[in-house]
């Protein structure tokens, strides 16, 4: 049965509570098998898909690059960001408030951290053509971002045949946990140093869905910063010219 079906207020109230909560306090990750179901998993993965065939999906970014290293060699999927307010995003927007009402009980439960606010959500396509995205920390610098969530779209994915795990490497910790992008899949975990993470090698076209969750202190700081910095950077630039 989907979760979704027999969903209530006091459900989701008990599964934040008693799974997702202790969940990323002892381990720092969380998944959750048949969020939406069948139906409604469904119609998300057919909006996502249309995206890709319309041409919406477009080169991830980096952060920072070096020069002489290919993008590609980094990260290959194709994104795009969405508010879910768009017209044919519809079920993609009945995820989100469904995700958006899970973290918001969860955020009263993780000690201190302030969470009200998130990302657009960064539709991604790995293409199939072998390319992943290389060991990485969401957040290495306290840009705001404090908890990655990512909803697979994948029928009938064979990490055998077709690769494209999750491979987190808990901080600190002897093991690693591998997560397969399965269909109607939802997984949650500390955007910080806590869990580099890398997706291994995709050969079939692998969809997901991630939005990021804000402490809003530690974005208001990084918001201060990056103000600050572009400010000194216009200085700078004025006065050399
Ligand atoms: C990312 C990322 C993981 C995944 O986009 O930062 O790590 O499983 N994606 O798609
Ligand atoms: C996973 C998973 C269950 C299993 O880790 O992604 O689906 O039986 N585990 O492999
Ligand atoms: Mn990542």
């Amino acid at each position: 049965m989907p979760f979704i079906e027999h969903v209530s207020d006091s459900d989701l109230e008990r599964l934040a509570l008693e799974r997702v909560v202790p969940a990323l306090l002892a381990h720092g990750f969380f998944y959750l098998d048949g969020l939406l179901g069948e139906l409604a998993g469904g119609a998300v993965l057919d909006q996502v898909k249309e995206l890709h065939r319309t041409g919406a999906l477009q080169d991830g970014r980096l952060a920072s690059s070096a020069p002489g290293v290919h993008r590609s060699s980094i990260r290959g999927d194709k994104i795009a960001w969405v508010s879910g307010s768009e017209r044919g995003c519809e079920a993609v927007s009945f995820l989100l408030s469904l995700i958006d009402k899970l973290v918001s009980v969860c955020a009263g439960r993780l000690g201190s951290k302030e969470i009200r606010e998130r990302s657009k959500a960064m539709v991604a396509c790995y293409p199939g053509n072998g390319s992943g995205y290389v060991k990485h920390v969401d957040n290495p610098n306290r840009d705001g971002r404090c908890i990655t969530c990512i909803y697979y779209l994948n029928k009938n994915w064979s990490d055998k045949q077709h690769g494209g795990v999750l491979r987190i490497f808990p901080e600190g910790k002897p093991f690693v946990a591998d997560i397969k992008p399965l269909f109607d899949r939802l997984l949650l975990f500390w955007s910080d140093r806590r869990n580099p993470h890398e997706v291994q090698p995709s050969y079939s076209t692998r969809y997901a869905i991630t939005v990021w969750y804000f402490n809003s202190e530690e974005r208001a700081e990084a918001k201060r910063r990056f103000r600050k910095r572009t400010a000194s950077k216009l200085q700078q630039s004025s006065s050399s010219s």
